[in-house]
């Protein structure tokens, strides 16, 4: 074989590999693109507004999460959390802290609307329950309004999805969403 064979030789062997190249950088394009729509869908959806706040806003907050709770529970979990029932279309109030969303179960309706209020207290957090498609960053120093209707009925689980330290594993709680 001369060595303008093998330069060849050389050659074919990548232009046979080019379609398959082109093929799979297709394939993962429009996987990477339709993933990237379904999510800007869901934001999309939703409709979400930020406030800046100070810290007195803040504590104002944090007492609103506490009457929510007082005023909504009612019953307890299998783990003694208060399950906590605002009326369909009512504001509800998460405070996200280090490293908790509250120390209670929230339950919804499914098909309700809801003004999900979010703050943050010390660091940056995000709230996700995956079933739900939600999935939102919780800032220090605002809150946020997010025009939430659960379409799915069911125990969910609430995480963090922003590391925020040592607790972020075990930042977890639960949602309930009933008929
Ligand atoms: Cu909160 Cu990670």
């Amino acid at each position: 074989m001369s060595d303008s064979d093998k330069i060849r030789e050389t050659n074919n062997r990548k232009g046979v590999n080019l379609p398959l190249l082109i093929v799979s950088i297709v394939i993962v394009g429009l996987t990477t693109g339709i993933a990237t729509m379904k999510v800007l869908d869901t934001r999309i959806e939703r409709k979400i507004e930020k406030v800046k706040i100070t810290k007195d806003q803040l504590r104002e907050f944090i007492s609103k999460v506490d009457r929510m709770v007082a005023k909504y529970t009612v019953r307890t979990d299998e783990d003694g959390l208060p399950i906590v029932h605002p009326p369909a279309g009512s504001e509800v109030y998460i405070l996200a802290k280090n490293y908790d969303f509250g120390k209670f179960t929230l339950e919804l309706e499914k098909g309700k609307t809801y003004q999900l209020k979010l703050a943050a207290k010390e660091l940056k957090h995000a709230i996700v329950v995956h079933e739900l498609k939600l999935q939102n960053r919780i800032k220090v120093g605002e809150i946020k309004t997010i025009e939430f209707v659960p379409a799915k009925a069911g125990t969910f689980r609430v995480v963090c999805g922003e590391w925020c330290g040592v607790g972020h594993p075990s930042m977890a709680g639960k949602i309930i969403v009933t008929e």
